[in-house]
């Protein structure tokens, strides 16, 4: 098998007394993406922040984190700050709140590409900007480029971010419930890009939801969490078909099918 792109092994994460996620191990390979789903509370932000080392100072971590072989818990702040952004990148659940409301959304993404790469010209960092914006199809870019993140809808500020996200050229792509604040429809769009961006980049993901139906969509594999602990990982084919935990059964139960009776309320898990 091809060496893993991320790397975690027996994961703790403890809050003072309490412990938010006990022993967790995953992989994913370069170009795979693992969705990563389970109840509110059962530790996947955590898991996701204190991939890019975003815990505050209170959490204790132990375990082994590696990014292409390269653990990421011992790497000094300064270097840890480099992959952030660059290698790793990160979209959330509310665009607005990621966002600068007093700044150009141009502005922003070419920030987010000096904050790397100091010294580009003006001429191509504005191409740049462009590109990316073209790339996470955002309408008309010439004209908006100069615009104010209230000036687009959320589906668009999303794009907007991910644009932020992939102008360095990450490895890994961590979104954490990117779709949630969004309705349906524009949810399945963005969904639809992150499958074309995951292709074009050829990035590795870990994609983040409490909604099995959809990390299903997108992911090559799923682990289960609940109470801070996988407590089962398959390729997504298969936790559909054949899901051996009770509580991958209880959300398989209570996900909306194509088969599902809309006529009866859903299971609760
Ligand atoms: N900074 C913190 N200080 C103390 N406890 C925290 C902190 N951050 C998270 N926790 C606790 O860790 C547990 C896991 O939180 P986490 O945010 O990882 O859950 P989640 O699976 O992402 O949930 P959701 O689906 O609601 O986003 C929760 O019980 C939460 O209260
Ligand atoms: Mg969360």
């Amino acid at each position: 098998m091809e060496s893993p792109l991320l790397n975690i092994e027996d994961l703790s994460i403890s809050f003072g007394t309490r412990e938010v996620v006990h022993r967790l191990s995953l992989t994913i390979a370069p170009g795979e993406t693992l969705g990563l789903v389970g109840e509110s509370g059962s530790g996947k932000s955590a898991t996701s922040l204190a991939i890019l080392r975003l815990l505050p100072a209170s959490a204790r971590i132990t375990g082994k984190i590696e990014l292409n072989g390269h653990s990421l818990l011992t790497l000094p702040e300064e270097s840890m700050r480099k992959h952030r952004g660059s290698s790793i990148s990160m979209i959330f659940q509310e665009p607005m709140t990621a966002l600068n409301p007093v700044m150009k959304v141009g502005a922003q993404i070419a920030e987010a590409y000096t904050a790397h790469h100091p010294g580009e010209t003006r001429i191509s960092l504005r191409n740049k900007v462009l590109q990316f914006m073209r790339d996470v199809a955002l309408p008309d870019p010439e004209r908006r480029i100069d615009d104010y993140p209230h000036q687009f809808s959320g589906g668009q500020r999303q794009r907007i971010l991910i644009a932020m996200a992939l102008i360095n050229r990450p490895r890994l792509l961590i979104a954490d419930e990117p779709t949630t604040a969004l309705d349906v429809t524009v949810q399945a769009q963005i969904l639809h890009l992150l499958k074309d961006i995951r292709r074009t980049h050829n990035l590795s993901m870990l994609f983040i939801s409490h909604d099995l139906a959809v990390v299903s969509q997108i992911a090559d594999r799923v682990a289960v969490m609940q109470h801070g602990k996988i407590v089962e990982q398959n390729t997504t084919q298969a936790l559909f078909t054949n899901p051996q935990h009770p509580y991958t059964r209880s959300l398989l139960a209570s996900a909306p099918t194509m088969h599902t009776d809309p006529t009866r309320p859903l299971a609760c898990p």
